[in-house]
């Protein structure tokens, strides 16, 4: 059963039910509904074989960074644990199901990167990364071909 309130302690506690009542705002922000879900889960299978490089790209990056990565403390072993969980997160990212579970999993993943210190222009600029990752995977890279750019 999960907490109505969590993290438990600490300044970062907060209530579930209006955490995911935001997420719903956002989704209705950009007109999200259960049709854009479906599409969303339909190319799960087809950005699969991508996920790793994406994620590579993105770990990549963070080692070019001394104030993104010296939050890295356990080196080469928490590297490859940490990719591990982005592509484990990535997947749910394309799993279809947005429900307060998830969206709990979500905050809770974003305070523990408060927790240690990340400045979260690093999380924008990886969030921004990976998009742009997912859709150069499928969409720009073959269109390039198509035209000729690539
Ligand atoms: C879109 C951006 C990112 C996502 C989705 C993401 C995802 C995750 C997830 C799912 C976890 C596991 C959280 C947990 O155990 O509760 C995690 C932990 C961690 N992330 Fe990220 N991450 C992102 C960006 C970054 C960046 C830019 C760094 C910079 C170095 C970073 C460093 C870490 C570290 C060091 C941990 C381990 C914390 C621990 O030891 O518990 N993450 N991340």
């Amino acid at each position: 059963m999960m907490p109505r309130e969590f993290p438990p302690m600490g300044q970062g506690a907060a209530n579930l039910d209006e955490v995911y009542r935001r997420f719903q705002e956002l989704q209705a922000w950009v007109g999200w509904t259960e049709a854009s879900a479906r599409r969303v889960a339909a190319t799960a299978t087809l950005l699969e074989p991508h996920l790793h490089a994406i994620v590579g790209e993105v770990h990549d990056e963070i080692l070019r960074h001394p104030n993104a990565r010296k939050v890295i403390t356990g080196g080469q072993t928490q590297i490859n644990s940490l990719i591990e969980t982005l592509i484990q997160w990535l997947r749910e990212v394309l799993g279809g199901c947005y429900d307060q579970e998830y969206v709990a999993r979500r905050w809770r993943t974003g305070w523990r990167h408060v927790e240690i210190g990340l400045e979260q222009v690093y999380i924008n600029a990886t969030m921004s990364q990976l998009r742009l990752g997912l859709i150069w995977s499928r969409c720009i890279r073959p269109r390039h071909a198509v035209w000729g750019w690539a």
